[in-house]
């Protein structure tokens, strides 16, 4: 008999080596190598993937030549989703969507199985039994689609089924359940996560069905698995939020028939996810205008403006280390920040706590947060609040100068049309300025810190 041949894995990239090693070379993470039995079993599927595949002889061709087909996407029934997608979902095509554990990966992809009239879907679950599915779907409203439930997890099996069925899309909860005869490794390991998106992939291409799969993530905010699947995939899309708050924000990471830089906003409810048409309203709305440590910043997130508020408390230090606690924003950055306030605008923030807190628990990383940040913590060291009607949108540099920022003229008209009257911008961010005609809104130019502060608090 044939020696069972195994091979090493490393668990956060995939890497490959014949021996077990402490730290992995490609990634330099320690601990990530797992031993895997590579031995390929006579069970062969349909789209298995050591069958062989017929031959297209391909011949190079002139660009202007290749005929761009358009195929229509299927349309969903989810806007945000939509739109991060790029306008629907491509025929053909591999979406894989990653998120922690209980933050509604599942909930989504049900309410898009169950909310697509005329078309028929395949929900197939490894985690859930078909009482619970059918639990989750009566919540979510109601049922529209010719929905199908099943619970399995070999990848023969599916495609068995999936033959019969003839569906117009798939949706597999979740890819780490899954399990090919193929590679003798258990359900969840490299081998076998990379075998079945193979599979699926090579489904998806030859059938032009296009596949949804779950995926999770672990602790660090990767994808759970190797990272070779976000390679494979067509599309990668993240779900993340705080679990304790109701926002939840999805992003594309990779997407080959659109933008990376849409973002759909959902809140959680009771029924289901509901879409968040008008973010800035929600993000705005439990605002006590008389309270100092508050201020608005006009961010954008992708290629949306919204406003948001940013809190902050300083307060005397208790222990010898000042603490620094941030919800939703970088640690690092406020560091930044703090030190820019102390070094070039002489507020002694060295021995106070500072806490700050984006409302809502969504992370922004747009840079030009900075300024209303700034804000917000001078605004509750000295105690004064800022005026409601005020916003605020630049980057702090190093020097303390404000720098510019992307798509400004967005961002001043979001700020107008939600009441704002003025708005502080950089400087630099005034060349090229096109505004509307009846534009109602103030516009104040500032440089460097010391400005902002001396114009709002005297
Ligand atoms: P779920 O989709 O199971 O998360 P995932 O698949 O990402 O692990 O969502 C789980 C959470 O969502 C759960 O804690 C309860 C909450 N939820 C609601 O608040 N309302 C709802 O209508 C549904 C279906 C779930
Ligand atoms: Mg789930």
């Amino acid at each position: 008999m044939a020696k069972t041949k195994t091979v090493f894995f490393c668990q956060s990239c995939g890497a490959q080596t014949p021996k077990w090693i402490g730290k992995c070379p490609s990634c330099n993470q320690w601990n990530t190598y797992v031993e895997e039995v590579i031995q390929p079993t006579s069970e062969h599927g349909k789209w298995q993937s050591d069958q062989p595949r017929e031959k297209k002889s391909a011949k190079p061709r002139l660009i202007t030549e290749i005929n761009l087909e358009q195929t229509p996407r299927i349309v969903l029934p989810d806007q945000e989703l939509n739109r991060v997608l790029g306008g629907g979902l491509v025929p053909g095509s591999l979406t894989l969507l990653g998120g922690e554990p209980g933050i509604g990966k599942s909930t989504l992809m049900l309410q898009i199985a169950v909310h697509l009239p005329g078309k028929r879907v395949l929900y197939i679950s490894g985690e859930e039994s078909e009482q619970q599915i059918r639990m989750r779907a009566e919540r979510v409203g109601k049922l529209q689609s010719e929905c199908y439930i099943l619970t399995e997890t070999t990848t023969q099996q599916i495609f068995k089924q999936i033959e019969g069925l003839q569906p117009d899309i798939v949706i597999v909860d979740s890819i780490q359940t899954l399990y090919s005869a193929t590679y003798e490794s258990a359900p969840g390991t490299v081998s076998q996560i990379r075998g079945c998106t193979g599979e699926l992939l090579r489904f998806a291409k030859e059938t032009g069905t296009p596949v949804l799969l779950i995926g999770h993530i672990t602790k660090d905010g990767t994808i759970a698995g190797p990272k070779v699947l976000e390679h494979m995939v067509d599309t990668v899309l993240q779900f993340e939020g705080d679990r304790h708050h109701v926002y939840r924000i999805l992003r594309a990471i990779k997407n080959r028939f659109g933008s990376t830089a849409e973002l759909g906003i959902y809140e959680m409810q009771g029924a289901g996810l509901a879409e968040v048409a008008n973010p800035s309203k929600l993000l705005l709305s439990q605002r006590d205008h008389s309270l100092s440590g508050t201020s608005v910043a006009s961010t954008m997130e992708g290629v949306r403006p919204f406003l948001i508020e940013t809190q902050a408390l300083v307060s005397s230090a208790v222990y010898g280390t000042p603490q620094r606690t941030t919800t939703g924003f970088d640690l690092r950055r406020l560091h930044i920040l703090l030190a820019v306030l102390e070094k070039r605008c002489g507020f002694k923030l060295a021995a106070k706590d500072v806490f700050l807190n984006i409302a809502g628990g969504i992370r922004v990383e747009d840079p030009a947060i900075d300024l209303s940040i700034i804000c917000s913590i001078l605004s509750s060291a000295e105690d004064i609040a800022i005026a409601a009607n005020i916003c605020f949108a630049g980057e702090v540099g190093l020097t303390g100068e404000i720098r510019p920022i992307s798509r400004i003229e967005s961002r001043i008209n979001e700020a107008a049309r939600l009441g704002f009257e003025k708005i502080f911008i950089s400087r630099y961010n005034l060349q090229g300025l096109e505004l509307k005609k009846d534009q109602t809104i103030e516009i104040v130019p500032v440089g460097k810190v010391e400005e902002v502060f001396t114009n709002l608090f005297g």
